[in-house]
Parts: structure tokens; C-alpha cells; sequence
């Protein structure tokens, strides 16, 4: 069983999505806020309650064939530590990587998705890739270390879920590997 600080697969005892039906309302735009009372079964929030966890923020991405997104980060605040559990669907071979900055002096650059989540974009040619793998899912994974998707011949959906403790405190990576330990593949 190997762990690593970017990305784990997960198995949760328990159906995840209320109605599979509900994903095709998601294919319409790239980014959709998505409730999670309304998406998320009963059973999978209770063991995140369970947990001490909680739903701070779920939204979809609906990616084209051949996309590549801009590596970024997802938070607002630089080098804060976080962890979101994404979810996917199609994107058959689509990757995740992760890279490490070359210049930190080189700031980020803030932006807003539609639906308002901050993110930053890491201008190209100051990184250098540290690891790279297609996504399990759901997965763990490690938002916080600048990273992209590159889809190939498939659209992909994902479901990206910000978990956080119930104080609303944001969860580092390596606290998440062992608060979910018991779910890790
Ligand atoms: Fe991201």
C-alpha cells in the first residue's frame, strides 16, 4: 500500500450520489455550485460526520475532450493547507499531475471561477512536475500543491468536495491520510 502527499484512492462502504439521474444536470456548464444535501446521500455525510468532517463546499467541472486546465491552486489564501474528495465520471486516461513552483517570487495570479471560487494560476514555464497519475474515484487529493487535469479522448464530470472539520477548519492533506485511513485503498 503505498501513500503519497498528492493524491489517494478511497473506498467509502456506501452509495455517494442520491440519483445517478441528477449528474446529467451538471454537463451543461464547466462549473456548477452543487448542493450537497440534495446530491449527496445520507449515509456517505454521516461518515464524514462521523469523521468530525464536513461539506464546506461541493461544485462540479465538466471537462471537454483534449482539455487542459492551467495549474493552479484552489484556495484563496497561498499555502494554505487543504483536501477536497473528487469524485469523477468519464475522462477515461484524463490525468491529474502536480508540480512543484521553480521562482516562488513568481506570485500567483487570483481569479474567480462563475460560480465565485478563488483560485490562483502559476504563470506556465516556473514548474516542474513532481507526480502525475490517473484519478481513482473517488480520490483524496491534495488541492493545495499546484496542480491540473488534462482530459484525452472523453469528457469527464467531477465532483469536488471541500471537506473541512466541523470548527471550519481546513484539513492538511496529511491529517485527511489518516482521518479517512480507514477508507484508503
Ligand atoms: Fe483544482
Amino acid at each position: 500500500m503505498s501513500r503519497n502527499l498528492y493524491c489517494n484512492p478511497l473506498n467509502f462502504p456506501c452509495k455517494i450520489i442520491t440519483n445517478e439521474m441528477l449528474l446529467s444536470s451538471l454537463k451543461t456548464r464547466y462549473i456548477n455550485y452543487v448542493p450537497a444535501k440534495i446530491f449527496l446521500t445520507t449515509e456517505f455525510l454521516q461518515i464524514l460526520d462521523s469523521k468530525g468532517c464536513k461539506v464546506l463546499h461541493l461544485e462540479s467541472f465538466y471537462s471537454q475532450e483534449h482539455y487542459v486546465q492551467p495549474i493552479h491552486i484552489d484556495s484563496l489564501v497561498n499555502k494554505r493547507q487543504e483536501t477536497k474528495i473528487n469524485f469523477v465520471w468519464g475522462g477515461e486516461n484524463s490525468i491529474m499531475n502536480w508540480y512543484e513552483i521553480i521562482d516562488d517570487s513568481i506570485e500567483p495570479v487570483l481569479e474567480l471561477t462563475p460560480i465565485g471560487t478563488p483560485y490562483q494560476i502559476y504563470p506556465a514555464s516556473n514548474h516542474k512536475l513532481v507526480h502525475s497519475e490517473a484519478i481513482h474515484s473517488p480520490s483524496l487529493v491534495n488541492t493545495s500543491v499546484p496542480h491540473n487535469i488534462v482530459n484525452f479522448s472523453e469528457k469527464r464530470l467531477c465532483l469536488s468536495l471541500l471537506v473541512v472539520k466541523k470548527d471550519n477548519n481546513y484539513m492538511p492533506y496529511k491529517e485527511a491520510l489518516e482521518v479517512f485511513s480507514e477508507y484508503l485503498i
